[in-house]
């Protein structure tokens, strides 16, 4: 029987040098859109997806992540006293369970492949999930629970988000090499690592959601640094295609780049937008500026 796919990690350790000063002495996945941190919608989408436990690899200086997924006595019995039932119960919500979160520290910065490697003894010998929170996605459906559900199609394999990129902008991403595409699945023949538009084998480029099989770990622990002399994941997948199916899965959604100013604006003006709270008030705004430009 497929194993369900129950843990799913949360690389964080990441400096967010893009955004300073802002990320000086907070961490990028704490940045808000609208009204809610990057790694809360992160955490979210893993929940929809049915993730039970929570693996976060952090790093210095990234306390206040803990924090945010913790109870707050203080904030609750304040809420409580004003009668603020609603603001209470959206928080208590948004908590993963008791015993069901852990923190592991990447003690250097080393690279993605690294910050999951960090994860092994947690994650242990079963299927995971990993989840990017700089990659935001607004979506119906999570879209981890789309790549869930491609997954129990197939009958198991590693699943990547994927997404086709302008052309020139292939050494951002990792790059699938395309064989077998139904225009939605396609089978993974390659995967490169930010190759140069030049010599990149398509434009079809790994989105930040993983599900990917333990034996992962196993190639980690002796992966050598590519790109950027880190320990790169995509590397370490590339070896894991000799033995495992990979398929990508085109996934229903928008994708906003929030590792990026210009997409993080994007996804704060899109999901504000799309949010009852906010979408007529601030769509007159945005009507207005954009009558002025
Ligand atoms: C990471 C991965 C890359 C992937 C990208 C998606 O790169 O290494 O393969 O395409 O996330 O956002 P990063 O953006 O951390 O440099």
């Amino acid at each position: 029987m497929l194993k369900k796919v129950r843990k799913a990690v949360f690389p964080v350790g990441g400096l967010g040098t893009r955004f300073l000063p802002a990320t000086k002495a907070m961490p990028k996945e704490m940045l808000p859109v609208v009204d809610r941190p990057l790694i809360q919608y992160a955490v979210d989408e893993a929940r929809e997806a049915g993730i039970e436990e929570f693996i976060f690899v952090t790093g210095r200086g990234k306390v206040i992540i803990e924090d945010h997924f913790d109870r707050s006595y203080e904030l609750e019995s304040v809420l409580q006293e004003r009668g603020k039932n609603d603001v209470l119960d959206a928080l208590q919500d948004s908590l993963p369970n008791t015993g069901s979160v852990a923190y592991i520290r990447q003690q250097e910065p080393q690279g993605l492949g690294h910050a999951v490697w960090c994860a092994k003894r947690y994650v242990g010998d079963e299927p995971f999930a990993v989840i990017l929170a700089d990659d935001l996605i607004l979506s119906d459906k999570a879209c981890l629970a789309q790549m869930m559900e491609t997954r129990d199609e197939l009958g198991g394999g590693n699943i990547l988000a994927a997404m086709e990129v302008p052309h020139e902008h292939t050494s951002r991403y990792g790059i699938i090499k395309p064989g077998f595409d139904d225009d939605k699945k396609v089978e993974v023949t390659h995967l490169v690592e930010k190759p140069n538009p030049s010599e990149a084998p398509s434009n079809l480029a790994v989105i930040g959601r993983y599900i990917l099989e333990p034996a992962v770990f196993g190639i980690l622990e002796n992966q050598a640094r590519g790109a950027g002399n880190e320990i790169q994941l995509t590397d370490a997948l590339s070896d894991m295609l000799k033995s495992s199916p990979f398929y990508g899965l085109r996934f229903e959604g928008t994708r906003f780049d929030c590792g990026d100013k210009i997409g993080f604006l994007h996804a704060n003006v899109a999901f504000a937008l799309k949010r009852d709270d906010t979408a007529r008030d601030f769509g007159d705004i945005i009507r207005s500026i954009a009558a002025d430009l």
